[in-house]
């Protein structure tokens, strides 16, 4: 990849009202992929939403959805999210059976699939499989919550990613989720990722459009002044 990356912003729904969410996603218009947290109280202690809920969000809104799926078998419950129109569709590997699989069958759906990391979960055993995807999401904090503190210390699986997508060997977007706010955006896309799901940051400010642009202008300043 050559010129400067353009950064994108995923705002999290996880803290948005959820009783109103069709109007909070218009209240974040600007942003590139609106990010949600697919929670189901066995792989994450939480509990969110789910497919029926994705679903009428997809007829609310024109933001590509870009779903963080952290339940238990989603070799079962993924690829329906990409049927039902989600853009990206990301499960994590470690509830994953088969990952390869279901990143097929996700495109296969027409979705992009994504592949997420916990913090403590090594990138190297999964290297090999991730031309299989189109989205490598690093987890800077532990799932299950919003308004968490960033994890710096995964920043260099974002770096070996970032350094296969240089290099040619991949095509990949490299999405981090967990405590991006405008303290912490400017590390890790210098590390190189260029997609940052924000919750409390976005939701949390007074007028979360400006977060948006703020965050956006951040990242893309780090990214031009990075290798
Ligand atoms: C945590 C979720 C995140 C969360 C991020 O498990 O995956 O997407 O919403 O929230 P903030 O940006 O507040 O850390
Ligand atoms: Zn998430």
């Amino acid at each position: 990849m050559t010129g400067v990356r353009q950064p994108m912003i995923a705002p999290s729904i996880l803290s948005a009202d959820f009783a109103r969410l069709g109007e909070e996603a218009r209240a974040v218009e600007g942003a590139d992929w609106l990010h949600v947290d697919v929670m189901d109280a066995h792989f994450v202690p939480n509990l969110t939403l789910g497919l029926p809920v994705v679903q009428s969000m997809l007829k609310a809104t024109s933001i590509p959805l870009d779903c963080h799926l952290m339940i238990e078998n989603p070799d079962r419950w993924a690829p329906p999210y990409a049927e039902a129109g989600a853009r990206n569709v990301t499960f994590h590997v470690e509830a994953a059976e088969n990952p390869v699989q279901v990143a097929r069958a996700i495109r296969a759906a027409g979705g992009l699939a994504g592949l997420g990391i916990k913090p403590k979960t090594p990138l190297e055993p999964y290297l090999d499989m991730l031309h299989e995807f189109d989205t490598l999401l690093v987890m800077t904090v532990e799932p299950g919550f919003g308004g968490q503190g960033f994890i710096a210390e995964v920043l260099p699986k974002v770096r070996k990613a970032r350094d296969l997508v240089q290099s040619g060997h991949l095509t990949l977007f490299i999405e981090v989720d967990g405590g991006i706010n405008a303290d912490t955006i400017e590390a890790a896309a210098e590390a190189g990722a260029d997609v940052f799901v924000a919750g409390s940051a976005v939701y949390g400010a007074d007028d979360p459009g400006r977060a948006i642009a703020a965050l956006r202008r951040k990242a893309r300043a780090a990214a031009a002044s990075s290798p």
